[in-house]
């Protein structure tokens, strides 16, 4: 076991999650990649140390985080175990079931069958009774809405999951899936779109029913999965994201046109005395319907960066002005 930092919530910021009861913190981590069976785990367990130490009481997972698949949540688990187990009151841990994750026609979307099993499977991973938040990671366009509500309301009464939440789910489905959650007796505690100053989908419409249905909203790919850091702009460097052939980022994402747009937002960043990474992470967490901020990182150093943007929130009118007309 570690002995945790005994500052750590003085170093944080939490923010309330919709209409719930539960506080998040502004940023939180996320396991997707850097985690899995092909990283190395002490680089891994440093990261979580880290991120716990510095008030990141939210760790995000899914079951198909690796790679290979379900190898993200077995480390967690070896990691939580050996070090962190008397810690886990202190601690939100989600997980999630929509993408593929094993043969035959139960092993991925929506469906009820689906879905409990896969709870099953990342609980025995990590070695928990049970998940803080267990989501639908995207919408089933087969499955009727009420099933894949129906088996979140009952992971949640079965102790399993203690609040239920989306992702991915566009804001018309956002809206029917609260509607259902709520008359089931189990509220949507949050959705999990990916939102950064790349990627704006969410502000059509989606944050206003998220705001008055009282969901919270945590970002993902907040940094566009690094391309919105300096990592990138000097070309796509040995181990990073773009360069790894499981990695989700692809080379032929960097064009020009993109390098432009990020060299621009850098000198901005740098007149904030911030870095990209954490100019991008005080952008989203400005509006108020934001409740947290999930970052990636690939080293403790990275994490301790993105930590810093909560030193320097605020924006003047002109800087927002000069980033909109960046971002074009
Ligand atoms: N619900 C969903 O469908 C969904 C989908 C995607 C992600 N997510 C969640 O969101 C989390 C975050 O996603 P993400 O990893 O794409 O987030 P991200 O924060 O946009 O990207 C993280 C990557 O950016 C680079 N980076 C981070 N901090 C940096 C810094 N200070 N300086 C330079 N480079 C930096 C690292 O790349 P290198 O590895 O190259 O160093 C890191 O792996 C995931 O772990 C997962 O929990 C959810």
């Amino acid at each position: 076991m570690i002995v945790a930092a005994q500052d750590r919530y003085q170093r944080m910021m939490y923010n309330r999650c919709g209409h719930s009861g539960l506080k998040l913190p502004a940023i939180s981590l996320g396991l997707w990649h850097n985690f899995g069976g092909v990283d190395v785990f002490e680089t891994s367990a440093k990261m979580i140390h880290r991120a716990f130490d510095a008030g990141i009481t939210h760790f995000d997972l899914a079951n198909n985080y690796g790679p290979p698949p379900g190898s993200a949540e077995e480390n967690f688990g070896r990691i939580l175990r050996r070090d962190l187990m008397a810690y886990r009151d202190e601690m939100i841990i989600s997980t999630k079931a929509g993408y593929y994750m094993w043969e035959g026609p139960y092993g991925e979307w929506g469906s009820r069958k689906y879905l409990l099993s896969s709870l099953d499977r990342s609980l025995q991973r990590m070695g928990l009774d049970y998940v803080d938040i267990f989501y639908s990671h995207r919408p089933d366009p087969e499955t009727p809405l009420e099933e894949t509500m129906g088996a979140l309301d009952t992971v949640v009464r079965q102790g399993k999951a203690l609040y239920a939440g989306i992702s991915n789910y566009p804001a018309d489905k956002a809206l029917e899936a609260s509607q259902i959650l709520r008359s089931l007796g189990t509220p949507c505690l949050i959705h999990q779109p990916r939102y950064s100053m790349l990627d704006r989908w969410v502000e059509k419409d989606l944050l206003n029913v998220l705001e008055s249905e009282g969901i919270g909203c945590i970002a993902f790919s907040p940094l566009a999965q690094g391309l919105l850091t300096d990592r990138y702009l000097q070309g796509v460097p040995d181990g990073s994201r773009a360069a790894k052939p499981h990695g989700f980022l692809k080379k032929d994402q960097i064009t020009t046109e993109m390098l432009s747009v990020i060299k621009a937002l850098d000198q901005i960043a740098s007149s904030r005395s911030q870095s990209l990474a954490q100019m991008a992470i005080a952008w989203l967490l400005k509006d108020h319907r934001v409740t947290s901020v999930l970052v990636g990182a690939s080293s403790v150093g990275q994490l301790n960066n993105n930590l810093k943007a909560l030193d320097h929130l605020d924006f003047t009118g002109d800087e927002l002005e000069a980033i909109e007309k960046i971002l074009g």
